[in-house]
């Protein structure tokens, strides 16, 4: 029944204003990408495209940023790159030659992680199977399981050797979040049980998504401090570790089309005016410095005063964000405003610019204006977009299209839908090389 309370609602929603995406934010990422413009245009040159272009200096720079950060507020602290972001095996081979823990969500993952030289992994995720478990347990020198619930623990049990192993606490009610993890009030039960096997138990994990600032994370330290306190004493004493998990949003903020805020959507529909193509919005983030600070805050009063532990971190998006280029040429063009590219949309597995933007630019005319046009790929559904605008000076058949900063949740979700997944090459500063990963995960 539509009720006074709808009224209000859609009425507040009409007000909502999401900030619009400030120019210089967009004009920074278009920049850097004009720098590197004949590195771009020799590689497609050597290699052809479409491409993976791996950023190597980028995924240093990130990891260092991210590790500088929290070894400035915390004593002991240890990151695990999320390979779920992108599980490209040059990017963890980078990462775990440069000291980064790796955290791995299933055996595939475990297996590309060992593949890679991983030296300390963490292997969190739901439902592990007993072959998963397997062998994580044969490489307990340098793992540390995450367990997801008390079945784990009993198959850990049935396997009977020896592993350090944490546990997840669920942090949401949300129906879908409640998947994972135990839940907070049964950590003492779960120590109690561990004590029984032949598995060490020395940490606790959580994990929350999307914090564009760290008031949520913050929230949940407190809430585990909580948990904490009320341990006996013993267990207090086993907890080596507390594992904060990832969910560090880049400094950039969130960029959307403009039809994707709240608001917009609600005008859309009422009036059905197209959004202008180039009216981009987005919603700020804290930078990770200040994110790392915060926490540090939280940690040292609701946690640090009941037990003397290391930190660990398991950051994604943050580390892989850069990491990666898509490099695409214009195959065709059809009417003044729609270009057609040779990648398609399956080299990142979903829909993403339908909602998100990120701007395209034309390496090959280059221009720091934006102009419209339909930007598509060239696979055989209309769900096949990478923007409706590019910056550059005109768009011709043969032109060379960037799309920067594409490293997180893309790679990682490719598919071999209608084209084959693109090669990739590995800019290591100086020079470009192919690699031929199709061989690992
Ligand atoms: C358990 C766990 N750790 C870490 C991450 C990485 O999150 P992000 O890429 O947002 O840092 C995820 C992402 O879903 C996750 O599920």
């Amino acid at each position: 029944m539509y009720t006074y309370e709808h009224d209000e609602a859609v009425r507040k929603l009409l007000n909502k204003r999401t900030p619009a995406l400030p120019a210089e934010l967009v004009l920074n990422c278009v920049r850097k990408t004009h720098s590197k413009a004949d590195i771009f245009l020799q590689t497609r040159e050597k290699f052809g495209s479409p491409l993976y272009f791996l950023d190597i200096p980028a995924l240093i720079e990130r990891a260092e940023r991210f590790k500088n950060a929290f070894n400035a507020v915390f004593n002991d602290f240890t990151p695990y790159f999320a390979m779920k972001s992108c599980n490209h095996p040059e990017i963890i081979r980078t990462l775990a030659e440069n000291g980064l823990g790796i955290d791995v969500s299933s055996g595939a993952e475990f297996q590309t992680a060992l593949n890679c030289g991983a030296k300390k992994i963490v292997f969190s995720g739901p439902a592990k199977t007993i072959a998963e478990l397997e062998l994580a347990v044969s490489h307990a020198d340098r793992t540390i399981i995450l367990c997801d619930s008390f079945t784990e623990l009993k198959k850990l049990m049935t396997i009977g050797k020896p592993v350090s192993i944490g546990v997840r606490i669920t942090t949401e009610n949300n129906p879908l979040w409640r998947k994972f993890g135990i839940q907070p009030h049964e950590l003492e039960e779960f120590i109690n049980m561990a004590e029984n096997t032949c598995a060490r138990f020395c940490g606790v994990q959580f994990h929350s998504s999307w914090n564009l600032k760290p008031d949520n994370h913050v929230e949940l330290v407190q809430k585990l401090g909580k948990n904490i306190r009320n341990l006996p004493e013993k267990h207090k004493k086993q907890i080596d570790f507390i594992d904060i998990g990832g969910g560090y949003w880049v400094e950039e903020g969130e960029w959307m089309l403009a039809d994707t805020a709240e608001e917009m959507k609600l005008n859309k529909q009422l009036l059905n005016h197209p959004c202008d193509p180039l009216d981009h919005r987005y919603l700020p983030s804290t930078d990770i410095e200040a994110y790392a600070l915060a926490l540090a805050d939280a940690v040292k009063k609701h946690i640090f005063p009941h037990i003397t532990c290391r930190i660990f971190a398991e950051p994604g998006r943050f580390i892989a964000h850069g990491a990666i280029h898509m490099l695409l040429t214009v195959e065709d063009m059809k009417q003044p405003d729609i270009a057609i590219t040779d990648g398609a949309t399956n080299m990142l597995g979903w829909e993403r610019y339908e909602m998100d933007y990120f701007p395209v630019i034309n390496v090959s005319k280059v221009s720091e204006t934006e102009h419209p046009m339909m930007v598509l790929g060239s696979l055989c559904t209309p769900h096949d977009v990478w923007g409706f605008a590019y910056h550059g000076s005109g768009m011709s058949i043969g032109d060379l299209l960037v799309v920067p900063d594409q490293g997180a949740y893309t790679y990682s979700l490719r598919q071999n839908f209608i084209k084959t997944i693109p090669e990739s090459v590995v800019f290591d500063g100086k020079k470009v090389n192919m690699v031929n990963c199709t061989s690992i995960l």
